[in-house]
């Protein structure tokens, strides 16, 4: 099977998410060998789409974009497997995978269908039945729900069924050599979901349940992870206080991390 991940951790290799894929990624390999591909987004020339259509009109199938794109549609197209492997920013992609993401346009036709259902979409250039998508995510938070909401509506937009994903609220805990007991039982399990994926296609419950626990209570990560920042809601208000000269207003950051 040919396998492409697309890391689109902003510092490449250095990511608590890719721990998991590659975790994933050793399950999957543990019967069969495959040919896995790991993209790093962040080292390839990826520039934004500019919205000509001319791939749909000039050059049908073909950007005008003279960067890495060609080459990574290429290989996304021949993928069996996508790993989509990224954490949370600002509830949904970092900005660099969202390019390339826009950037497969071409890959659709440019003429609409309605389906069945009444729901509008363009169909692929290419025939993609033969390929199955996992979403692997870490984020800074403790909970899925009110965070990951928009991106799991959007993944389940684009790969309907055909989507599995793990999902992984306080990943910050995977740079803290010290807590590796616990984030490398989260790992056996990313490795376990591999295995299984391999032979059914899909993880067991019991599996999927033991990536939806969380590593620690939520009050106790927050605390955790409040205390490495060395500093408190108390003293930064202070600070932000003793700037503005309002004292006594709480300044709020729009998002909440
Ligand atoms: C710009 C930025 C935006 C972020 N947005 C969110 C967010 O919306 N929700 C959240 O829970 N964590 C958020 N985080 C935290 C990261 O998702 C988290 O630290 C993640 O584990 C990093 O994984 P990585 O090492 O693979 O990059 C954000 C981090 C950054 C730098």
């Amino acid at each position: 099977m040919n396998i492409l991940v697309l890391n689109g951790r902003p510092k490449g290799e250095r990511s608590n998410t890719l721990k998991i894929t590659k975790a994933f990624l050793d399950g999957v390999s543990s019967k069969q060998s495959h040919n896995i591909n790991i993209v790093n987004i962040s080292e390839k020339d990826v520039q934004h789409c500019r919205g000509c259509f001319a791939c749909w009109t000039k050059t049908p199938g073909k950007c005008v974009i003279k960067d890495d794109m060609g080459e990574l549609i290429e290989q996304y197209v021949r993928a069996d497997l996508i790993i989509w492997s990224f954490p949370l920013y600002c509830f949904g992609m970092p900005s660099k995978i969202k390019a390339f993401l826009d950037r497969m346009l071409p890959t659709n036709l440019p003429y609409m269908r309605i389906n069945e259902d009444g729901i509008c979409n363009h169909p692929s250039r290419y025939d993609l039945s033969h390929q199955r998508y996992v979403l692997i995510s870490t984020c800074g938070f403790c909970s899925v729900k009110n965070n990951y909401d928009a991106l799991l509506c959007q993944f389940e937009i684009m790969f309907g069924d055909k989507l599995t994903k793990i999902i992984c609220p306080e990943g910050e805990l995977f740079s803290i050599p010290q807590l590796g007991g616990k984030t490398s039982e989260y790992l056996y399990y990313a490795k376990l979901a591999g295995q299984e994926f391999a032979e059914y296609d899909r993880f067991s419950e019991h599996t999927q349940n033991k990536l939806s626990e969380l590593m620690y209570p939520p009050d106790v990560f927050v605390q955790m992870a409040n205390a490495s920042w060395k500093i408190n809601e108390a003293s930064e208000n202070k600070d932000q206080n003793d700037r503005s000269g309002i004292a006594g207003i709480v300044v709020c950051s729009p998002y909440p991390f």
